[in-house]
């Protein structure tokens, strides 16, 4: 792994189309979330307009208590008026608050959803993507686009999206009741709208600049951490943490730096919007007061006016702060979006062709490979493999045999030409089908978090213990797993659970053995095993073999002895093609392989 980050997030230079291409991803992603929760969305879409019309109804009936009712009751004792305005002033709060309580609940449940429904998303989509997307998406951004975006994600949903909507809805209601109750003061407000705006855009502009570099450092900050804690070995190995402290120290250094850089805005921010608020609120009362004195305008209305402007500002800077929220939720939905779209280079087929019973026979018809499109590892290969055969691929290191297995497995698909079990293009084949065709055990055998039975059953998930117990027998593994804690229940994460390298390789034997693939492909399998062990696996093989296509990749020559043919491969071309027997005793490539690796067993 290493810190390329050549896409989203480390770019921020798109060109035109590019920009537009991915903005409509993100719509395209919002409107399908967005889509079964539509009737959810308008229910709390009406309680939320309702609830801002009533809050923004209190001001206009005191004023009005004030200029009308206050006056009959101080004139004519009447308390009637004055009662009724009270009551509708209560009745208003009261249900208004009550409608807010709805609203947060309806809002949340609908953020709940959205988030459920894409974390589910993200999830299946990474797993479904072929080998070729994993190899070049760093685990670092994965992690990202699981945790981080979808905090923002969250975030804006959350805090940012409801603050803005009730935000410039309350507004605009204040604005319209303002104008109402006085429509000068109105003009006033509208006036100051004109520095508002300004100061508004400047904010927003400066914290998308700020924001976006934001994003590119915490991104880095959390590929070089995974990066450093998943190669913990080879760090502490090669002494690496002075450099890596180097470097984080570096990377959190210009975080602070950056994160210090949006309070500063902050900083200038708010101080603006106090400044514009009290200036508008003084010209209001200035006008008003005039006004009052002589006569033409109610003291009650007056003070709605002063509470209607006061009130106006309130919400505007959580307004901004949505902004911030805004975008960098946008630019996660940008990247997550960008995952969700990626394709799987190795598609399954739309109509699969069934297959039944596999007998395993194996062909590459012509094919040309190269990983991503890049430097050909297989020019115009051709090769035969007959269903039953056991063959022994050696060759010297990079020339091919790991790429052969796995276009066999169907990790890779050929960039010309086919690969075929049994006739059928392999592209052809349901991934059922094929999985249970076909198992591939490597040298790195991974073991999942579970019990030493779960990993083996891992082959066939519907195995009995007894079934598991003999095929760990069959490869030899049941002695030392019976020695375990608690034998075949042991959790492989937990103390005395943790097994050796090539114990973890036995299980993986044993898991496919339980699988009962047509064909088998072993690609330095046995590398970690001693040589009892080994031998003990080559003994076992050649019954388990009998029935099955076998291809084994392996350094150590004894492996052959049990093939019923070898292939020597050299830069992905396949250079001697014999019986075991034919080639030790011919004078090619193998036999002098073989001459010397004798020379070392004396
Ligand atoms: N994921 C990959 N992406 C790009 N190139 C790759 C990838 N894996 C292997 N290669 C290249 O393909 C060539 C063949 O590699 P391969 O793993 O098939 O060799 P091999 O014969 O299995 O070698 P070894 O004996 O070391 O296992 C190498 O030159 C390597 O650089
Ligand atoms: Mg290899």
């Amino acid at each position: 792994m290493t810190i390329t980050g050549t896409q989203d997030e480390d770019r921020s230079n798109y060109t035109k189309e590019e920009s537009r291409a991915i903005r409509q991803r993100s719509l395209r992603l919002l409107g399908s979330l967005i889509h079964p929760l539509r009737l959810r969305i308008v229910i709390a879409a009406i309680v939320l307009v309702v609830s801002t019309a009533l809050q923004v109804a209190g001001p206009i009936l005191i004023g009005i208590g004030l200029d009308r009712a206050l006056p009959v009751l101080l004139e004519e004792s009447d308390w009637m008026p004055a009662f009724m305005i009270t009551a509708i002033f209560l009745i208003a709060g009261i249900s208004a608050s009550a409608l807010i309580g709805i609203y947060v609940v309806l809002a949340a449940r609908i953020t709940q959803a959205v988030l459920l429904d894409l974390r589910k998303r993200i999830f299946l989509h990474t797993q479904r993507l072929s080998l070729e997307f994993h190899e070049s998406y760093t685990s670092g951004r994965i992690i990202s686009r699981q945790t981080s975006d979808l905090d923002s994600i969250r975030e804006l949903l959350d805090g940012g999206l409801n603050n803005l909507v009730s935000g410039v809805l309350f507004g605009l209601f204040t604005f319209i009741a303002l104008v109402i109750a006085d429509w000068q003061a109105g003009a006033i407000l509208a006036l100051a709208g004109v520095p508002l705006v300004l100061l508004m855009r400047w904010f927003y502009r400066r914290s998308q600049l700020v924001y976006r570099e934001s994003r590119v450092i915490s991104a880095k900050v959390i590929v070089q951490f995974v990066e450093t804690m998943t190669g913990i070995r080879a760090v502490k190995s090669f002494r690496k943490e002075p450099r890596n402290d180097e470097t984080f120290r570096k990377i959190a250094g210009d975080y602070r730096d950056v994160n210090r850089r949006s309070m500063v805005l902050f900083g200038t921010f708010e101080p603006g919007l106090m400044a514009v608020a009290a200036l508008t609120l003084a010209l209001v009362v200035l006008w008003g007061g005039i006004r009052v004195s002589e006569g033409v305008l109610g003291v009650g209305v007056l003070l709605s006016t002063v509470l209607y402007v006061r009130n106006f500002f309130a919400p505007m800077q959580e307004i901004a702060m949505f902004l911030n929220s805004y975008q960098s939720a946008t630019a996660a939905l940008e990247k997550v979006s960008g995952v969700l779209e990626e394709q799987p280079t190795v598609p399954d087929p739309e109509r699969p062709v069934d297959l039944w019973e596999s007998r395993g026979a194996i062909r590459f018809d012509e094919v040309t490979f190269g990983y991503n499109g890049e430097k050909t590892i297989l020019p115009n290969f051709t090769l035969d493999i007959p269903a039953g055969q056991t063959i022994a691929l050696v060759g010297t290191t990079g020339a091919g045999k790991s790429t052969l297995a796995k276009l066999v497995s169907r990790f890779y698909d050929p960039t010309k030409g086919r690969v075929t079990l049994d006739g059928v293009d392999l592209r052809m084949l349901h991934p059922k089908d094929l999985r249970r065709a076909i198992v591939m055990v490597t040298q790195e055998a991974y073991l999942f978090s579970g019990t030493v039975a779960d990993n083996i059953a891992l082959g066939k998930p519907d195995a009995t213990l007894d079934e598991i117990r003999a095929a760990a027998r069959a490869v030899g593994a049941d002695e030392f797993i019976s020695s375990l804690p608690d034998g075949y229940n042991t959790d492989v994460n937990k103390r005395g659970g943790r097994v050796s390298a090539g114990q973890r390789q036995l299980i993986s034997f044993a898991r496919a053995f339980l699988a009962d693939p047509a064909v088998l492909i072993l690609d330095e399998a046995t590398a970690s095993l001693d040589i009892p062990s080994e031998r003990l696996i080559q003994d076992a093989l050649q019954t388990l073999l009998a029935d099955r296509t076998a291809i084994i990749i392996a350094h150590r020559l004894s492996t052959v002895a049990i093939a019923d043919r070898v292939l020597v491969m050299e830069h992905g071309r396949i250079i001697e093609d014999d019986s075991p027997d034919a080639l030790i005793g011919g004078t090619g490539k193998f036999a002098q392989l073989h001459a010397a690796w004798q020379q070392t067993l004396v």
